[in-house]
């Protein structure tokens, strides 16, 4: 996969892509990389490439003549025309979906706006894409152009490692990727799910699965509509869904009692480390991660408040701490 990025700031992509993953996977082969300077194609003598905008109005636009040059010159050196993908607040919100289908072009053109935007017309000749990475607005298209790249990189033949991990992770099936641990097997009192150590193969991989839907029901809850999973599966997430209404009530009245004194939940990430802090007298055996029956029989580990909405681990059966065989 060849990238062609038409920037203001060249030595800015270069440098970040040229780290880490990207950077070796440019130095083998398997993608490269290259930043236009839009500016070589001003006709300014000094080197101006934005404008004022007509109509009046803060602010500087791109002027189209440089944008559409730098772009026509690489269509002609290349002999052909690649998708030119303008990174915009405006464009379609970027996901691994789009990140996919665009990981199978061979070329793709990164152009990244600065200022007030592009000239309109400069649009209209030569964008075949228009892409955000988010509902924010950063100072220019560079980091989103890079955003991209890093992501439809890793889904290219050759730039990862270990072939299998593009497939694993966060958004496999649109499910989020299942807590991952490493040594050492006990950490501050914590201990690493026993399953994990139990070498049986077939039961990890459901452990995994039930971790992915817990926590993409905990986090991402819309990204269940669409997730693809085993007729377990979907009985495991109702058998969650049903427990979890039944308890709201209740827990919520626990919440706010009996535990005055307990940490806040805000999202996802403060909570939880002042969670795992919480000593070990104050907590009860096994709490940090809570063995269960799963719907279909399986021992399952709920990983207790790291990874479970207190009203999913309170919802789930009680527990013995151990792995069934
Ligand atoms: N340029 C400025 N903000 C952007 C965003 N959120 N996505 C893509 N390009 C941008």
């Amino acid at each position: 996969m060849d990238f062609y990025i038409l920037t203001l700031f060249p030595e800015m992509v270069m440098n970040g892509l040229s780290a880490s993953i990207t950077g070796r996977a440019m130095e083998n082969g398997a993608i490269s990389a290259e930043a236009i300077d839009i500016r070589d194609y001003s006709h300014d003598k000094h080197h101006h490439v934005d404008d004022g905008p007509y109509g009046g109005g803060a602010g500087l636009v791109m002027q189209p003549g440089p944008v559409v040059e730098a772009y026509e010159a690489l269509c002609e050196r290349l002999g052909k025309k690649p998708r030119l993908i303008y990174m915009t607040p405006q464009g379609r919100v970027f996901d691994q979906e789009l990140a996919k289908e665009l990981a199978k072009e061979p070329e793709l053109v990164f152009l990244c706006g600065h200022y007030e935007g592009v000239d309109e017309r400069a649009l209209e000749l030569i964008c075949t894409d228009q892409i955000s990475i988010g509902d924010y607005v950063l100072t220019g298209g560079e980091l989103p152009a890079m955003v991209a790249i890093d992501c439809i990189s890793r889904l290219v033949p050759g730039v990862l490692h270990n072939e299998d991990s593009a497939e694993e992770e966060s958004f496999q099936d649109n499910l989020l990727e299942y807590p991952q641990y490493t040594r050492p097997e006990v950490f501050r009192d914590m201990q690493v799910p026993p399953i994990l150590l139990s070498g049986h193969h077939q039961k990890i991989h459901q452990w995994r699965r039930q971790q992915s839907i817990i926590r993409t029901l905990e986090r991402r809850p819309d990204l269940l509509e669409t997730a693809q999973l085993t007729k377990k599966e979907r009985e495991f997430l109702e058998e969650l869904l049903k427990e979890r209404s039944g308890n709201a009530a209740a827990d919520t009245s626990k919440m706010y009692n009996e535990e005055a004194d307990a940490p806040e939940l805000h999202g996802q990430g403060a909570d939880r480390s002042k969670l795992h802090g919480e000593s070990a007298d104050k907590r009860e055996p096994n709490s940090a991660e809570t063995y269960a029956s799963g719907p279909d029989g399986a021992g399952i580990c709920a990983s207790g408040p790291s990874t479970v909405d207190p009203a999913i681990s309170a919802a789930l059966p009680d527990t013995d701490g151990s792995v069934s065989a």
